[in-house]
């Protein structure tokens, strides 16, 4: 079933997003934007902005945002043609399908998604329907699970077995290659197929919005041979670095309480779900990941490590807290007595020991001065210098200069040192460098350009066009469009925007802002995009009325998109003057100099023939 492109572009633009959001989060005007309580994370004061003329949204506390399609899929767990459905029935639009399947792309991924379901019943009737699944049913049991919590995390069993789900996916004509991609079957050196999850306890893994998104499977039987855990592959629908178990079970719970605990394992998660702490996420037992921090992001800034206490955990742990501080985490650590892991612990001690762990929860640095101490580093001045300058690199990474003075204070209580001392330490850290971080919507290429004062005006400048360029009105678009080519842009992000922009452009009349958003595949352009259009840019803001100070009668966008175009040109010529000139004071042949001249006279005369042509406008 696929719906036309037409006519996804013609329900895009026939909602109202203002209308569409309102139905679910209370908005009020504020300028020309809309703003509102940000539903996908917890907040007091609205950052959660909705434009009617771009048809976007924005959360400038969480970097949710996206057009309105992108709302309904976040906001109600739908998929995109879902949304698509939802909003064309709203407005009373009729959607005449097309035949053949969307496209392919999105039709490959839906097919993933499905082998992945019709694997996960087929693992969960073994477990709780077949007599082969008592052994794994025992073994639950005896992991004093109950059979309502392993239906909840949609538990199953593989059965000892070299091609039980092979023959299934046979019988259903699912394409085995396929399968293989997600890494439910495998090929023998003779090309044959079989079973890759066999023997073992199975433990889905869901996508935030509830797809199966691939397995891990627990061997558990006495004796077994093999990995304790073997996971599916990454695929095209399993992205390791940024999947995290358990988020989608747990995200309404850590939006209520605002914060999460964060375990290791997928026994830990399941075990305290069912011992009613529910806003819990597993790292599954690889390192976390700034993909996985930033998503968890989205719903709460509060998080409590809680890793097994085994030496391990407590190394996987210390890593996990600088990844969380980099993101801006109000970080604490519970830590377990020797020899437990979270399942055990509330399996051993119940509930409400665990909460008062929870509640006595220490700072990340609290935590990390007790495991020096420990570690014996604090016995004598030479190592307990040492370990003051370890903390104080994670005090570094905290950007918030309030909670960062706050930590400041509380280590120099806590070791009797004069705050003066630390903060000296902390500078050494914080280089002039890392305090660039000022701007978070400063994407990495921008830092790529070249800093010679002539040319420091040249990333405002294209940020001015990429924001023009996003507007979508077409006439500024086809202005822009031929007047700047992708490669003059310096930031590499720009050079990649504005080639899809061409592109779109070139086939299709119809760029609206909401359409181009859908369109940019990297999430971190994406985010700046988004930000670009709805945060109120001081540069620009300045520039704009810069312009229409100066001609006030004709306050004229396109008159201002050309302007921009001109600076932004004469700016490109100034930087090659720049260049020209120290290659001049470098050069000695005299033939080689006079080119050069020639070249620079050129360039000069471009530049007040420009300069010219602003003044005649
Ligand atoms: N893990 C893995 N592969 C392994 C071992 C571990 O992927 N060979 C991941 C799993 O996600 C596991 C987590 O690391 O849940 C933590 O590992 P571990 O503490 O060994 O397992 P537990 O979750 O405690 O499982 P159990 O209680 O059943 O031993
Ligand atoms: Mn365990």
């Amino acid at each position: 079933m696929k719906i036309p492109q037409d006519k996804i572009d013609e329900i895009r633009s026939s909602a109202d997003i203002a209308d569409v959001i309102s139905n679910y989060v209370p908005l009020r005007k504020r300028g020309k934007n809309y703003i509102g309580l940000c539903p996908f994370h917890s907040e007091k004061t609205p950052s959660f902005t909705v434009n009617s003329n771009l048809q976007i949204y924005k959360c400038f506390g969480c970097s949710a945002g996206g057009n309105v399609f992108t709302f309904l899929m976040e906001y109600k767990n739908l998929s995109f043609i879902e949304s698509v459905q939802e909003i064309a029935e709203q407005y009373g639009i009729k959607i005449e399908y097309e035949e053949e399947a969307f496209n392919k792309q999105q039709d490959e991924i839906e097919e993933l998604y499905d082998i992945n379901l019709v694997a996960a019943k087929y693992f969960s009737e073994n477990l709780f329907k077949k007599s082969e699944g008592e052994s794994a049913r025992n073994y639950l049991e005896k992991r004093r699970l109950k059979v309502q919590t392993q239906k909840i995390f949609g538990l199953g069993y593989a059965l000892d077995s070299w091609d039980s789900f092979l023959n299934l996916a046979k019988s259903k004509s699912i394409d085995l290659d396929k399968a293989k991609q997600i890494g439910l079957i495998d090929v023998n050196s003779t090309g044959g197929y079989y079973d890759k999850f066999r023997s073992r306890i199975i433990f889905p893994i869901f996508s935030p919005n509830g797809r199966v998104i691939a397995f891990g499977g627990r061997i558990f039987k006495e004796g077994e041979q093999g990995a304790k855990y073997l996971n599916s592959p990454e695929s095209k629908v399993y992205h390791k670095r940024s999947a995290l178990y358990g988020l989608y079970h747990a995200k309404e719970s850590i939006r209520e309480f605002d914060k999460a605990i964060l375990v290791e394992g997928y026994m830990d998660l399941i075990s305290l779900y069912q011992n009613g702490v529910k806003n819990v996420v597993a790292s599954s037992g690889t390192s976390l990941t700034d993909e996985q921090v930033k998503l968890l992001g989205r719903f709460t800034k509060n998080i409590y490590v809680l890793f097994d206490a085994d030496a391990a955990g407590q190394k996987a742990a210390v890593r996990s807290i600088e990844i969380l501080l980099k993101e801006n985490f109000e970080v604490k650590v519970i830590t377990l007595p020797e020899g437990e892991d979270p399942d055990s612990f509330i399996n051993n001690y119940g509930k409400d020991e665990f909460a008062e762990k929870v509640k006595n929860a220490a700072s990340f640095f609290e935590y990390q001065v007790e495991q020096l101490r420990k570690a014996g580093k604090l016995d004598n001045v030479n190592d307990q210098t040492e370990a003051i300058r370890e903390i104080v690199k994670n005090v570094a990474l905290v950007k918030d200069v309030l909670r960062r003075t706050l930590l400041i204070k509380s280590l120099a209580n806590k070791f009797g040192l004069r705050e003066k001392l630390i903060e000296s330490e902390l500078e050494k850290i914080v280089s002039p460098k890392s305090e660039r971080i000022i701007k978070p919507s400063l994407i990495e290429a921008e830092k790529q350009v070249v800093t010679i004062d002539e040319v420091k005006r040249i990333p405002e400048l294209e940020r001015e066009i990429i924001k023009l360029l996003f507007e979508g009105d077409s006439e500024i678009l086809g202005l822009i469009l031929d007047e700047v080519h992708d490669d003059d842009f310096t930031v590499e992000g720009f050079k990649i925007l504005s080639s899809m922009i061409r592109s779109e452009f070139a086939g299709n009349k119809n760029v609206t802002t909401s359409y181009l958003i859908e369109k940019i595949e990297n999430p971190k352009l994406k985010d700046f995009v988004e930000k670009l259009l709805l945060e109120d840019d001081p540069i620009s803001k300045k520039m704009w009325e810069e312009y229409t100070n100066e001609i006030v009668l004709r306050n004229n966008k396109i008159i201002f998109a050309q302007d921009v175009v001109r600076r932004f040109h004469i700016l490109t010529i100034d930087k090659t003057i720049h260049t020209i000139q120290n290659e001049l004071n470098a050069e000695k042949d005299q033939s080689v100099i006079t080119e050069l001249l020639q070249e620079l006279d050129a360039l000069i005369k471009e530049k007040a023939s420009l300069r010219n042509q602003h003044e005649n406008s």
